[in-house]
């Protein structure tokens, strides 16, 4: 069995993401705006929605049909089996998204004759009318939009694949486990030197970097039931437990350190509770301190900090003696080590006085943001 499959992610990630899904076995991996497209067997398949750091989410692609109208929608739509693929029984959401030159169908009555041909074909082909309910459902059918052509697709992954599962609430900021992923991957992390992220508030960043030191698949903790691939009726869940099987088997020691800390001892133990929810608290060393006033935790390393954001949290807005006295931290107490903060991007950036190596953009929730990379030498 051969699926076809694209995985949303930030548009400057999909070269990264791209490069993940290749190293776990997909093939004909191509990217476009926002999206990598690839193609993956049955157990590269499970793999995918494991092991896949920056996806935000997997979809399988059902059927591309021409969408010149309404009425060409249905018609073509309601061929698609999905008596075959799920049961009448389950809630069906339905997303319609359209690319650039989209066409001159509405999105919404995309959606509508969507639901239509999905209602016509359990009708002829089984004789139920299936579930009209979309609360929490578990099959997602998607259409994108684009050129007079719409690609359906079934959502495999249901919830957004940031959610990994072992997040514990109560920061007001916390970032999004893929954001915090990329941020690791833009910065070449490999788990091989030391990691420390210095305002770690409920932890994301550490968390994230101990999974990729130890090698854990970073879904590991996704409960049961919580794939969209797990209500499909092709759903072979001995292959899945196999290949969560490997994955686990996967999992190698850590090589090197990874610190944590933040002046608020209420976030240091949220980030704590993170890590043992994990299973990694062992392999990170936790402190609350100021960063202003802290040695750095080892002779050289990586060091990402997700600095205070004014429009998020209950705080002052960053301003340019914040961003100095960062610069004069990096440049005094931090040669050796690769530096990175990610910051919004309307934030005075400049007063850091450093050049980046790199610098990327990416939407925290709906806030700009951008991470900047410095090598201090
Ligand atoms: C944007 S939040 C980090 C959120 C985190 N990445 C997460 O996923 O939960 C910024 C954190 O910096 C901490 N912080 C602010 N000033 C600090 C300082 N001078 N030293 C250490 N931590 C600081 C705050 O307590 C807050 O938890």
């Amino acid at each position: 069995m051969q699926y076809k499959l694209f995985a949303p992610c930030p548009d400057e990630l999909t070269d990264l993401l791209g490069a993940e899904i290749a190293a776990i076995g997909g093939t004909n991996v191509t990217t476009g705006y926002c999206v990598v497209y690839f193609e993956a067997d049955e157990e590269v398949y499970y793999k995918a929605h494991l092991c896949l750091r920056l996806a935000g989410r997997i979809c399988r692609v059902l059927k591309e049909i021409p969408a010149q109208s309404p009425r060409i929608i249905f018609d073509k739509a309601r061929r698609i089996r999905y008596d075959n693929l799920f049961s009448p029984d389950l809630p069906i959401s339905i997303q319609v998204a359209s690319g650039q030159r989209s066409g001159k169908v509405e999105t919404h009555l995309i959606g509508s004759k969507l639901r239509e041909a999905i209602n016509d074909c359990f009708e002829h082909h089984k004789n139920v009318k299936p579930n009209q309910s979309s609360y929490k459902a578990p099959i997602g059918i998607n259409g994108f939009y684009q050129k007079d052509r719409l690609m359906v697709s079934v959502d495999t992954s249901n919830e957004s694949l940031h959610r990994r599962g072992y997040r514990v609430e109560g920061h007001p900021a916390p970032l999004k486990e893929t954001l915090a992923a990329a941020c690791l991957a833009v910065c070449e992390y490999d788990g091989s030197i030391p990691f420390y992220d210095p305002m770690c508030g409920s932890g994301t960043i550490v968390v994230e970097a101990a999974q990729v030191a130890v090698n854990q698949a970073p879904l590991i903790h996704r409960e049961k039931g919580g794939f969209g691939f797990e209500y499909l009726a092709d759903f072979n869940a001995s292959l899945w437990q196999s290949v969560r099987t490997k994955a686990r088997s996967a999992e190698r020691p850590m090589q090197s350190t990874i610190f944590a800390s933040d002046i608020s001892p209420d976030f240091l133990s949220l980030a704590r509770q993170t890590a043992t929810n994990a299973g990694l608290e062992s392999n990170i060393q936790f402190s609350t301190q100021d960063f202003f006033k802290s040695e750095k935790p080892a002779e050289s390393g990586l060091l990402i900090a997700n600095i205070p954001y004014g429009v998020r949290m209950d705080e002052k807005e960053i301003g340019e003696e914040y961003l100095v006295e960062m610069g004069e931290m990096f440049k005094n107490k931090y040669k050796g080590w690769r530096c990175a903060i990610l910051a919004p991007s309307d934030s005075p950036l400049k007063a850091i006085r450093l050049k980046p190596q790199k610098k990327v953009q990416f939407l925290n929730g709906t806030v700009p943001v951008k991470l900047l990379v410095f090598d201090i030498f």
